[in-house]
């Protein structure tokens, strides 16, 4: 029978608003002997993240998003990496909770987490306060002129919606149902209802003939150029521990976005697509990029996203440490 205390209850519950890619949500939760486990679900696995770069820089996000929620609770979390692997599961590491001592600092970021975004709407082109920038710096994110970026997006797009793993990925992870806990609707990726269509069709077909790919990532490109500014964000290695790490940093780096009243919305086409990754890396001067994201202070707010309920993200025992792993398994398998 599993026990969680009711703060860590609000905790994990809280932790489970951390950003994913297509909102995979691909993390589960174990109660241990001396805390949480947590792991990663192969089964969420998304074919177009072969690296699984994405995978990474969110269980990365969710380890920061319990760190500040566990702060807004009054409490402090330890997590320890383990990355072993048993089957489908990572078994990514351990983390536990303490009562904060009364002298211990709060994050600024804690209290702002709690109303972390993407926001998907179009931007006002007013430039980013100097702290923000400065901020984005300091958790290793380099800025580019949106021109700079946006041919590169433009290439990377046309090539995605010409290939069939992406627009399966995207079919996977796409729900008609608003209220499907994972995944992506209409209503969250703001399509109108002739875009829907049009995105049904491009499932049907499976990948799209060069001058409709060429439309769809129009749309991309478009929201890109009226922005403020782009952001790449490095990682030491492309291993996994240091994309988890980089991962923390998009966090923070995302709720100091949120927090200083201007928005962020990830691109990562760009970096997904070997074609352009290589330039994205050389115009930012970042030797290992793993997201690129656009900045702005948006014209609207943007609407909340879907979550899987802490029930359904426990695992029904602690599964503990296994065999270690290099990188994720299950690529070939899921391809
Ligand atoms: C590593 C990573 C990559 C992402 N890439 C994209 C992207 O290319 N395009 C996009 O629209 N959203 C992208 N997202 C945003 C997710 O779709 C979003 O976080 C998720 O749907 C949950 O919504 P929320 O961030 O508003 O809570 C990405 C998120 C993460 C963590």
């Amino acid at each position: 029978v599993l026990s969680i205390p009711q703060v860590h209850r609000a905790i994990l519950e809280e932790g489970l608003r951390a950003p994913s890619a297509h909102n995979a949500q691909p993390w589960r939760f174990a109660v241990g002997s001396a805390g949480y486990e947590l792991h990663y679900d192969h089964h969420d696995y998304l074919p177009f993240d072969p690296d699984d770069r994405d995978a990474y820089l969110c269980l990365g996000a969710l380890i920061e998003t319990l760190a500040l929620a566990a702060q807004r609770h009054g409490q402090r979390m330890e997590f320890a990496l383990g990355l072993e692997r048993q089957g489908s599961d990572l078994f990514v590491g351990t983390f536990s909770f303490r009562a904060a001592r009364p002298d211990e600092p709060v994050d600024p970021l804690a209290g702002p987490a709690a109303d972390r975004h993407t926001n998907r709407r179009q931007y006002r082109r007013d430039p980013l306060p100097a702290a923000l920038e400065a901020e984005l710096g300091a958790l290793g994110c380099t800025l580019v002129a949106p021109g700079a970026m946006a041919t590169m997006v433009a290439r990377a797009s046309i090539h995605a919606w010409r290939d069939r793993r992406f627009v399966r990925d995207l079919r996977t992870w796409f729900h008609d149902d608003p209220t499907a806990p994972t995944g992506m609707t209409a209503e969250g990726l703001l399509l109108s209802r002739i875009e829907t269509v049009a995105l049904h069709l491009a499932f049907r077909a499976g990948r799209l003939p060069a001058p409709l790919a060429t439309l769809y990532a129009s749309r991309d490109v478009r929201l890109l150029r009226r922005a403020a500014s782009v952001a790449v964000l490095g990682a030491d290695d492309p291993g996994p521990a240091a994309m988890i790490e980089a991962g923390r940093r998009l966090l923070r780096a995302w709720v100091a976005v949120c927090a200083a009243g201007y928005a962020y919305h990830p691109i990562s086409i760009a970096l997904d697509r070997p074609e352009t990754a290589p330039d994205v890396a050389g115009v930012a001067g970042v030797a290992h990029p793993v997201a690129v994201f656009r900045l702005g202070r948006p014209r609207r707010g943007a609407p909340r996203s879907n979550r899987r309920t802490l029930e359904s993200a426990l695992l029904p025992e602690a599964k503990g440490p296994a065999e270690p792993v290099g990188t994720c398994p299950g690529a070939a398998s899921a391809r």
